[in-house]
């Protein structure tokens, strides 16, 4: 980069009302620190938990406090309220004050929605950048959509032939109307997780080993949402994730491996078991490694995911047998967090990802403008 380039001004939306939120807003701490100053001109918008976009203080000088617990050094979605629209030049969106002078605060040639679970990685915020009209890191309405909901997701991955455990869906109203376990969960063995289709961080999510923890189960996935997954468990089941990184050529990366310690990645052991519990690059067969690898860009492609992914397998170290179980358009990007580890496995460190990440939301925006406009 000649000292002539101007610097890229990123806009990077974090926080936001889903059960993330924490994540988020040390993701962004993490990305804000990482992007070179140089290149890159970075403005923080925090989404509220309540949805309002606001303008926080950020003070980059200040003491990284890392206790490797990945949860000290964030962000605050806190601050003067903003709001995001159009910008003045084609292509770029404005931070317009909402205190009465609608002072534009900032001008964005690009967006990181570094935002988690609904609202944030599921199309909503996508189609408000894309009525926005500014180029975005990440998947579109559609991949961001698919992706998120566990119903069209699985439905996606069967469509593509890839594997995935048996599972079962059903909407509420037919549940209420006729509660049936034999029917619902019939040609599935146990246990059994039942999932809302429309959420993250494995709440709502039930692993049931008998016929009679059915019905609570479903209960507390209806809390959620309207249509619940019933899925057939994987037995022996390691947790291997591989991030996926591109627009129309997609590569993966080498598999880490998450070392669960109880029965399966509940909310708790997520977010509040201490520890690092990841296995980067994950210890695999050979050709077990290739198949994942393969799999993972299978995958991001069957739900028209772009730019990044981390795609999630189960996969049962007896009968060396691999199941896709889901893809994340927006996973964790803080220091400690799988994504940018097993990149940094493959030598690509996190200033560069972030750089990458910028890069292709400038080529998917390209790409897209040609599809509107051939000439
Ligand atoms: N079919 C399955 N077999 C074994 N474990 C599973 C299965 N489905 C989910 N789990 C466990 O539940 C966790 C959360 O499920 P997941 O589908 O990944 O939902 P979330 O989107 O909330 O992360 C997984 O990380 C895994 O530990
Ligand atoms: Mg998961």
């Amino acid at each position: 980069v000649s000292s002539g380039t101007p610097r890229r001004r990123v806009g990077i939306l974090f926080g936001g009302p889903s059960a993330e939120h924490d994540v988020s807003c040390v993701s962004a701490m993490a990305l804000l620190r990482a992007l070179p100053a140089e290149r890159y001109e970075a403005t923080a918008i925090g989404i509220t938990a309540d949805a309002r976009f606001v303008l926080p203080a950020v003070d980059l000088d200040a003491p990284v406090v890392d206790t490797g617990s990945a949860m000290d050094d964030h962000l605050v979605a806190a601050g003067r309220a903003v709001a995001l629209v159009p910008g003045h030049d084609p292509s770029t969106a404005a931070v317009v004050g909402l205190d009465g002078t609608g002072e534009v605060l900032a001008e964005l040639d690009v967006v990181f929605p570094l935002l988690h679970g609904p609202f944030g990685e599921d199309g909503v915020v996508q189609g408000l950048l894309e009525a926005v009209g500014v180029p975005y890191v990440g998947s579109g309405v559609h991949g961001s959509a698919v992706g998120m909901d566990k119903v069209s997701m699985k439905r996606a991955f069967a469509a593509e032939g890839l594997p995935i455990p048996p599972y079962r869906s059903i909407r509420e109203a037919d549940w209420l109307a006729k509660p049936d376990v034999d029917a619902l969960t019939e040609g599935l063995a146990y246990p059994l997780f039942v999932k809302p289709a429309n959420m993250g961080s494995s709440i709502g999510i039930s692993r049931v080993t008998t016929a009679d923890g059915i019905a609570e189960a479903m209960a507390l996935a209806f809390v959620h949402d309207d249509r619940v997954l019933v899925e057939q468990g994987v037995d022996h089941a390691r947790e291997i994730e591989c991030g996926v990184l591109g627009g129309p050529e997609p590569m993966s990366s080498p598999p880490g491996e998450v070392r669960v310690a109880g029965d399966w990645f509940d909310y708790q052991l997520k977010y509040f078991s201490p520890g690092d519990p990841m296995i980067v690059p994950a210890q695999l067969p050979e050709a077990i490694d290739a198949r994942l690898r393969e799999l993972a860009v299978q995958a991001f492609q069957a739900v028209g995911a772009d730019g990044l992914a981390r795609v999630d397998f189960l996969y049962d170290d007896e009968a060396e047998q691999v199941y896709v179980n889901e893809i994340n358009t927006m996973p964790g990007f803080t220091a400690h967090s799988m994504f940018p580890k097993v990149w940094a496995a493959d030598g690509i460190p996190y200033h560069e990802l972030a750089g990458r990440l910028l890069d292709l939301a400038f080529e998917r925006h390209a790409r897209r403008r040609r599809l509107v406009d051939p000439a």
